[in-house]
């Protein structure tokens, strides 16, 4: 059975209606990075950066998993283990839509982790109301998300994916953000087959065996039946 290390980014929930950081209207072009995805940007303002993150959770009700998130999650069902996904979004479409198998390497929007103690916690809105952390009692809760300048999580278990990879898919990324960016020439030096899926051409579209451009609600559904058929 081939093992299929697949990395997601925001383009896999772009046609679903959350938008991307980088492309033209990105959240990156509203928002500055340094205010609201940094640990030194919460401690200068935790209204701003908890006012930012109250509207991605807000907009992530209004939306479903769409095609892609799907094929990734059918795919599953048929190959079990074999297919691990890596993805760099903190939305749940992937669990929605039935994946299983996920590592969420830069946190969840829906949860939330005590800066104290590090226990981890399911988000409710009622955690303004009382910002003590039910785990130790500290008033420290930040959104449970990696900002800029922290360690992703799970490195140790994605390197050894990585290595193991006969298959390396990388969906609706810029590769333009390191470590995700880096995970094809891992798969590649260790043997996986790579391939790249998105809108267009990535910063990293090079360091890929194959680059196919297009969306990612038509694109992954046409390489999941290559895979199943294979
Ligand atoms: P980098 O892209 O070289 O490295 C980002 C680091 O942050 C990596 O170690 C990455 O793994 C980590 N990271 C963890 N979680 C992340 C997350 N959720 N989103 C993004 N990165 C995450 O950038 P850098 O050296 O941290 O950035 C230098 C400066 O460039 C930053 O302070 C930032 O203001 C700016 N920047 C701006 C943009 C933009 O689109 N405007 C994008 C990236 C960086
Ligand atoms: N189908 C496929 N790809 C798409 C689609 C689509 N429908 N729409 C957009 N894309 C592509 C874009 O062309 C772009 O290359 O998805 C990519 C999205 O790139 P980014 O906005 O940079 O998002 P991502 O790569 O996930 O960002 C990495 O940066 O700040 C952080 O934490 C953030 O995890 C994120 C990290």
């Amino acid at each position: 059975m081939p093992q299929i290390v697949v990395l997601t980014g925001a383009g896999i929930s772009a046609e679903s209606g959350v938008p991307t950081f980088r492309d033209a209207d990105g959240l990156w072009e509203g928002h500055h990075v340094d205010d609201v995805a940094t640990p030194e940007g919460f401690d200068r303002d935790r209204g701003t950066v908890q006012r930012f993150y109250d509207e991605r959770r807000a907009a992530l009700r209004q939306v479903e998993p769409n095609a892609a998130h799907r094929a990734l999650a059918e795919l599953e069902e048929t190959v079990g283990d074999a297919l691990l996904v890596i993805t760099q979004n903190i939305d749940d479409l992937h669990e929605r839509a039935g994946s299983r198998n996920v590592v969420h390497m830069h946190g969840e929007l829906l949860k939330a982790r005590c800066r104290a103690c590090g226990s981890v916690h399911v988000w409710q809105d009622t955690l303004y109301d009382e910002p003590d952390c039910p785990g130790c009692g500290v008033a420290d809760l930040r959104p449970d998300v990696v900002w800029f300048g922290e360690v992703p999580y799970e490195m140790d278990r994605i390197s050894a994916a990585l290595a193991e990879a006969s298959h390396f898919v990388s969906i609706g990324t810029s590769g333009a953000v390191y470590p995700a960016a880096g995970f094809v020439q891992h798969a590649r030096r260790h043997g996986a087959h790579t391939l790249e899926l998105n809108l267009e051409r990535s910063e990293g579209s090079h360091f890929f065996h194959e680059a196919r451009q297009g969306r990612a609600g038509e694109l992954v559904p046409a390489w999941a039946r290559e895979i199943l058929w294979a």
